[in-house]
Parts: C-alpha cells; structure tokens; sequence
C-alpha cells in the first residue's frame, strides 16, 4: 500500500450512449479536447464569484472558444428553482441554442445547478463538469444526479443528466477551506467502507500525506473514489437498487441536516456522524465488531468530523428519518456494514435499535 504507483488518471464511466471519462490532471488539454469534440454553437461557464475570480479566466483561456460567464451567488441557499429561472434567462439572453454546452465550474452546487440547466435547456444541451471541491471531485460531479431544493424538500426537484466529460485539476484544491477538505474526505471514507477495504488502510495510512498535499497521494483519493462511484453507477444508472449503497451514513445525516436547519454541519459533516451510526447500529445487530466501528470513528476523528449526534431530540431525527426522500411509504431502509469494505443495502432495522445507537452517540 505504501508504494502506490501513480495512477494514470482517466476513469471511463461506462453507460452506453451515455459514456464519458473523467480525467484527473493539472494539465487542461483534456478540457479542450473534449469541448472541441463536443464542437459547440456557443459555450456557458456557470460558475459562482469566488470561483470564477480563482479560475475563471484559466477555464476560458483553455477551452480557446468565446464563452459566456454566468455567475451565480456562492450558498447552498441559492440552490433554488428560482436561480435555474434567472440561469436561463441568462441563456437566453446569450442565444444558446440546441447545440450549446454548458460548463460546471465549481462545488457541487454550481454543479447540481448547471446540470439541472442543461438538462432543461431546450430539452437538454451537452455538459462538462469541472468540479472545484473536493467533494464535487469525489462524489457530485460523477454519476449525473442535478437539481435543486425547495424551500421545505432538499434536492426534491432535478433531473439525471450525464455529463460529457468530467474535467479535474487537483491543484484547485489549495484554494479550499480547510473544512470543505474534511467534508469531502467524509466521502472518500465512504468509498473504503462500501466497497474497497485496502482503499480505507491507504486512507488510514496516508491521511497526513494528504493533508500535505502530497500529489500522489491526492490523485489516489480522487482517482479510487470516482472509480468506485463509477463502478456503481454502471451497476445502476437510475437507483433501483445497488446504488443505494452510496447512501451508507446518509439516512442519519439527512436528518440530522434538516433537524439542525442545514446551518451546523457541512454535509459531509453529517455523513461523518450518519456512518459512526450506521456502523453503530451494524454492530448492534452484531454484523460487524466493535474494532471495525472504532477504526471508522477514529479515521473519522482524525480528520476533524463530528463522530457524535449534535443536541436535538432522538424523536425529532426519528420522525425525519420516515420522511426521507429515500424512504419508501414511510419504511426506512438502512444501508449497513458487513465489515469494512463490504455493505448490504434494503435493510429494515427496529427503530428501537436505531434509537440505541443514536443514543450511544450523545455527548
Ligand atoms: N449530484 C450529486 O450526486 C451530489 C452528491 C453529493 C452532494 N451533492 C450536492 O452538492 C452540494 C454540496 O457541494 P459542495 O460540498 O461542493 O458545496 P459548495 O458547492 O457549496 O462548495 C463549498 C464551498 O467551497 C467553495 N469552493 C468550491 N471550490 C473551491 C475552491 N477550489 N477554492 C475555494 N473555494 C471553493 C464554494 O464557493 C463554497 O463556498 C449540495 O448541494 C449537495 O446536495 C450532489
Ligand atoms: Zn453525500
């Protein structure tokens, strides 16, 4: 595991007239290889201030075509139906037509939102991701789920819409607040638990080197997890089933989302405490020892993420967890470990279990 060799950094997703690859480079020519293959009317950069102040103007000198810059206000509170609204006024404005692209650059709510653009635009248009943090790089710019919240129902409304390319630069990472890196090392985490055991011992091993910048290390962490994400998402495109499994941690963590009014914790945050309760109630059910729940927990902590439930009602998060878009009439399924490496997805578990879990997890 120490002596990794470097991966080439391309990954095809694999999805029929659907395919594309993702490409993991700090050298852009993928970028305009791929816009020029695309060979567009007219190009849209969606983007938000600060992004586009960091690297709107290397994007644009990249993809050597004239293109339109479409800001949108930085906030998960501008993930709105009203801001697709102004969006495509904008485009309009610019006259794209069908054979235009839109191109994401940035975290995955610039990306859930350009996404959801291109795929209203006149029925939907081609699209490029380039995701800036790391979550967007591991987790949202891969698999073709966009769209928006509204006010009372988060992601409610949205579309699956593949992109054409996913373009990512590491080095956009610098720039990154410290806790958006943890946010999205909740995932990267994620990845090791459901799928790949010697993914979590490098994880285990190479954190420091990470959060080092070590570039070896970085391509590893974004190369493993949008490979696995890939893999499931092949498996199924449109979650009738296997993609579940990208849920694990996710059940908790919603609620604990809405309960907290998305205000306390980042998302990754509240998958960090949803995978310490997912492992938790695993182990009460006794399909995992109590080592396997402890290296979860302690990767976890290292990393900065809260391990333990905030100061809210277990009834409260009880209740939300039933209204989970995921829930079906009103039966939650749990996705849970197996060990580490392995998970099994459709679980109904009592809620008495639950709520013991979530209890050992209060201060
Ligand atoms: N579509 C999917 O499959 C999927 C999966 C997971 C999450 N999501 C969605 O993604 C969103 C969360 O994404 P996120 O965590 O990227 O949040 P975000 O898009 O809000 O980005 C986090 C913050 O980091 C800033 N930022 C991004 N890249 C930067 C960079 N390189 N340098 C400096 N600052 C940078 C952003 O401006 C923002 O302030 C949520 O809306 C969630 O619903 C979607
Ligand atoms: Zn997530």
């Amino acid at each position: 595991v120490e002596n990794i060799v470097p991966a080439a950094g391309v990954i095809s997703v694999d999805l029929g007239a659907r395919s594309y690859g993702i490409v993991i480079s700090d050298d852009l020519s993928n970028l305009s290889d791929a816009v020029a293959g695309l060979n567009p009317s007219s190009v849209a950069i969606i983007t938000n201030p600060k992004i586009n102040k960091f690297y709107g103007e290397k994007i644009c000198a990249v993809i050597n075509k004239p293109a339109n810059t479409i800001i949108i206000p930085a906030g998960e509170r501008y993930k709105t139906l009203s801001t697709i609204e102004k969006t495509l006024n904008k485009m309009l404005d610019a006259k794209m037509d069908r054979k235009s692209l839109v191109i994401a650059l940035g975290g995955g709510v610039i990306g859930d939102m350009a996404g959801f653009a291109a795929a209203c635009w006149q029925r939907g248009i081609n699209f490029i991701q380039i995701p800036t943090s790391l979550l967007a790089m591991v987790d949202s710019s891969v698999g073709g789920k966009t769209g928006v919240n509204l006010p009372h129902g988060k992601n409610m409304v949205g579309a699956f819409k593949q992109p054409r390319h996913v373009s990512i630069c590491p080095s956009f990472l610098k720039t990154l607040p410290s806790r958006e890196i943890a946010t999205g090392l909740a995932e990267v985490v994620k990845y090791g638990i459901i799928y790949d055991a010697d993914f979590f011992s490098f994880i285990e091993e190479n954190y420091e080197k990470f959060i080092k910048s070590d570039e070896v290390v970085t391509q590893h962490f974004i190369h493993r997890s949008c490979e696995i994400k890939a893999r499931v998402v092949e498996a199924d495109e449109n979650e009738g089933g296997l993609r579940a499994i990208l849920n694990f941690g996710h059940t908790v963590a919603h609620a604990v989302e809405s309960a907290t009014n998305y205000k306390t914790f980042t998302h990754g945050e509240a998958v960090s405490i949803g995978m310490v309760a997912a492992m938790k109630i695993s182990c009460l059910l006794k399909r995992i020892t109590i080592e396997d729940e402890k290296r979860v927990t302690n990767l976890l902590m290292r990393m900065g993420l809260p391990v333990h439930m905030p100061d809210v009602d277990l009834d409260v998060i009880m209740k939300l967890m039933t209204g989970d878009k995921k829930a079906v009439a009103g039966k939650v399924k749990f996705v849970l470990a197996n060990k580490i490496g392995s998970v099994e997805y459709n679980l109904a578990v009592p809620d008495n279990i639950v709520k013991d879990a979530l209890k050992e997890m209060q201060w």
